[in-house]
């Protein structure tokens, strides 16, 4: 008989080590280790994913038809096996790159109330019309998914019939009900509340042999490796969600990552009502597609106008840029929002919410170096409006001109969008997508449109006349116009112009 092995798993990370440290060496949390013994008896879960010792799964699988095991040229693998099921919400097909993979799992992860249960539940109304979808929730009872459903109006419409609720901890029943409805589609929602246990008898007896409660790092490991090996075994689709930690990691990243095919997050900001869906990882697809939704009181709905509106008759707001910037396959024009103000020499603030944080860091010193800006002393604050996040090179220069704009109290004129990368010696170098983002920018309603020196002629010639190019830093900057400094002192007056509402 195999000896047990105790090794420490990260609560955190997922990192496995053979002693016990303080420290996780790879996540840097601290006391974050704790120990686990893989069962004595069968191998590892991760070792060979199929041997975890419970009879019930085993058993389940030995129903299903094995594939041929011999290998076959490439070209002669059938493909028609794998039709992809399209959900009909096109933001999340876009996401997926057409829809979920047979036999494909899907990590969901994003902040608990951000709406992943919501999204889930319209996904499945939307799969459930044309096949078995089992939504398993281990978190809610299944009368709250009914009323969740009801409010997304699916309670009782025609896709209700192949939609089926399971409110269930134990692992192994969510298994044995999907195997019995033979659905297309399994949605365990969420798998830190899972548990699976081992061997035969009572769930009681099988929840106090499972290695730890539901939520620790075996069980998740466990759990996450019998879903994957479900959907591969009997073509089912498989979604689990995972919370997301304090430090904004899905929970034991480097332990469900691995397992899935598809990592999907779901972001946003509470407070506001635009949801973003983005690819982390996914075998099937792209990852730079992005899916737009707003939370509304009928459930998410898709995004078809823009976050923000290029007003040309607004006020100028020294600080603020507009840029079109690239997410995948489409163009979004973003508002990118700069704030400067003193701060310590030597230890002055840098905070960037939705750019990249080294990027800014980079730009602030070509901006000292190249722009005559002196920003030692000042916090510089970044961030996109709307909770949008920009990673590509084609946002620098707009990102440049909000912070020397929010510097110096200048705006470019209204109705201005810009777009290029910053180079470090304070030259602006092309962007990729020219043609997409000025037709999206002119489209949106700009006026005029600031690119790099020499992209002018890729574009077609009717929009050329609103073209202005510019090669360096300094020529951008040199753009910015002062602003009208409005009175800042609070006046000691009756405000005369504020009227009571009186009903
Ligand atoms: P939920 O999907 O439960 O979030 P998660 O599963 O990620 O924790 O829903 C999150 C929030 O969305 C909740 O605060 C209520 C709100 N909401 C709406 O605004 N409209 C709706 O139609 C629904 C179903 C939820
Ligand atoms: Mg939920």
């Amino acid at each position: 008989m195999a000896k047990a092995r105790t090794s420490f798993v990260c609560d955190e990370c997922g990192a496995t080590q053979t002693q016990w440290m303080g420290r996780c060496p790879e996540c840097n949390t601290w006391d974050s280790l704790a120990a686990f013994t893989e069962p004595a008896t069968g191998a590892s879960a991760d070792a060979s994913p199929g041997s975890v010792a419970n009879a019930a799964v085993e058993d389940l699988y030995k129903e299903v038809e094995q594939g041929p095991s011999q290998a076959c040229p490439l070209h002669e693998v059938d493909l028609t096996e794998l039709p992809r099921m399209p959900t009909g919400i096109e933001e999340v097909d876009r996401v997926l790159g057409g829809g979920f993979v047979p036999g494909g799992s899907i990590l969901l992860g994003g902040d608990p109330g951000i709406g992943k249960s919501t999204l889930l539940m319209q996904v499945a109304g939307a799969l459930s019309a044309s096949g078995g979808v089992l939504y398993a929730s281990s978190e809610e009872s299944a009368a709250q998914v009914r009323m969740r459903a009801d409010r997304l109006g699916l309670g009782d419409g025609p896709t209700a019939k192949g939609l089926y609720v399971l409110a269930e901890t134990d692992l192994t029943r969510v298994l044995k009900e999907a195997m019995r409805l033979k659905v297309r589609l399994l949605i365990l929602d969420s798998i830190q509340m899972a548990w699976i246990g081992s061997g035969a008898g009572s769930p009681q007896e099988r929840s106090r042999n499972a290695s730890g409660g539901s939520g620790a790092v075996a069980q998740l490991r466990r759990c996450a490796t019998e879903l994957s090996l479900l959907a591969k075994k009997t073509g089912m689709a498989v979604v689990l969600v995972g919370h997301v930690t304090k430090e904004g990691t899905l929970a034991g990243p480097k332990l469900l990552e691995h397992l899935v095919d598809v990592v999907l997050g779901f972001e946003g900001d509470q407070h506001h009502r635009h949801r973003i869906l983005r690819g982390i990882k996914n075998r099937f697809g792209s990852t730079q597609e992005i899916g737009l939704f707003q939370m509304t009181s009928d459930g998410l709905e898709p995004v078809n106008e823009q976050l923000v509106r290029l007003d040309t008759e607004a006020q100028p707001a020294p600080g603020a840029v507009i840029v079109p910037t690239l997410a995948g396959s489409r163009c979004l024009l973003a508002e990118i929002q700069a704030l400067t103000a003193t701060g310590f020499l030597g230890s002055a603030k840098r905070r960037a919410a939705g750019v990249d944080a080294a990027r800014l860091a980079m730009l602030i010193a070509v901006l000292e170096k190249h722009g005559g800006l002196r920003l030692a002393d000042q916090d510089v604050f970044v961030s996109v409006a709307g909770g949008l996040r920009v990673l590509e090179p084609g946002v620098d220069l707009a990102t440049a001109l909000a912070i020397a704009g929010a510097h110096y109290g200048r705006s470019l004129e209204p109705g201005t969008a810009i777009f290029g990368e910053v180079t470090l010696s304070g030259a602006v170098r092309p962007a990729a997508g020219v043609q997409q983002r000025v037709s999206e920018a002119l489209r949106r309603g700009a006026r005029r449109i600031i690119l790099p020196a020499g992209q002018a002629e890729e574009v077609e010639a009717s929009a050329r006349e609103r073209l202005f190019e510019v090669s360096r830093l300094v020529d951008a900057l040199n753009l910015l116009e002062p602003v009208a400094k409005p009175n800042a002192k609070p006046s000691t007056d009756a405000p005369d112009g504020l009227q009571a509402v009186t009903n």
